[in-house]
């Protein structure tokens, strides 16, 4: 079924995990999706795995003159979707406050960078990626839940500004992607053990399980200053 079919969209963070999941799902229906992040080999390794399906585009939610660039350039999309992120985490009197800061730069000033600078179409929408430490604080992460809540109070108010484009966020609990990298492989399987029992969807969740919600939020017209937890069941148990 090609529902977007014809569409322009643009996955800020499409390179990897949630985004790149998002992309190739966003693509199946049809949409000419370019994905965008800073690194062009993870951008091309990315394209290669949807089988050419997504165009690619350099660009850092860090760099607001870069920002207006691209959007000048390419025109109007008709949904945007931003995944992009890179955070430290750490309980606050552990996190070395340089780390506090450039996360919340990644995250929530990345997101709100992309939606100030994004020229997006009449009936089109943006939608932003949290996480549900927002609703259900971690004391090993305060700072991510914090990031997390500012980034869906900043859609909700987006959703007033920018309307009729509509502004909606998706709120992954623990997801298998990229992002757990950083640890061994034997620890990463271990953690991902453990929270897929804790859960009641008795799973750990996959960076599918978030696309498809995406894919609701950017087709869904009546869907506007949403927050969408996709999180197996995190926020309750
Ligand atoms: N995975 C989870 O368990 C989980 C849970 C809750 C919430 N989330 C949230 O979901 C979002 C996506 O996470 P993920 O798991 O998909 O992570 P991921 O696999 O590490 O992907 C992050 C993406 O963001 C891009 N990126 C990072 N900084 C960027 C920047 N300054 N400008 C442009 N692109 C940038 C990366 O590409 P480059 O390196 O090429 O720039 C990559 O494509 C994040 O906001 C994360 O906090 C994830």
């Amino acid at each position: 079924m090609n529902k977007l079919e014809g569409k322009k969209v643009l996955v800020v963070g499409g390179s990897s995990g949630i985004g790149e999941a998002a992309a190739r799902e966003l693509a199946g229906f049809g949409a000419e999706v370019t994905i965008a992040s800073r690194d062009p080999l993870k951008l091309q390794a990315a394209a290669a795995r949807s089988g050419g399906a997504v165009r690619t585009a350099v660009l850092d939610t860090a760099n607001d003159a870069g920002l207006e660039a691209f959007f000048a350039a390419q025109g109007e999309f008709d949904h945007v979707v931003v995944s992009a992120a890179q955070t430290a985490s750490g309980p606050v009197r552990q996190l070395p406050l340089v780390d506090a800061y450039a996360a919340m730069n990644s995250k929530f000033w990345g997101a709100y960078r992309v939606a100030r600078a994004a020229r997006i179409a009449e009936g089109g929408s943006l939608t932003l990626v949290s996480g549900f430490l927002g609703v259900r604080p971690s004391k090993t992460s305060v700072l991510q839940g914090a990031i997390n809540a500012a980034l869906e109070s900043l859609a909700r108010g987006l959703a007033l500004e920018l309307s009729p484009v509509r502004v909606n966020t998706v709120s992954p609990g623990m997801i298998a992607t990229p992002m757990w990298s950083g640890i061994s492989d034997e620890a990463r399987a271990a953690k991902f053990e453990t929270v897929a029992a804790r859960l009641p969807a008795r799973r750990m969740g996959q960076p599918e399980d978030v696309a498809n919600a995406i894919v609701y939020l950017v087709t869904t017209p009546y869907a506007t200053g949403s927050t969408v937890l996709v999180d197996g069941g995190g926020a309750i148990a």
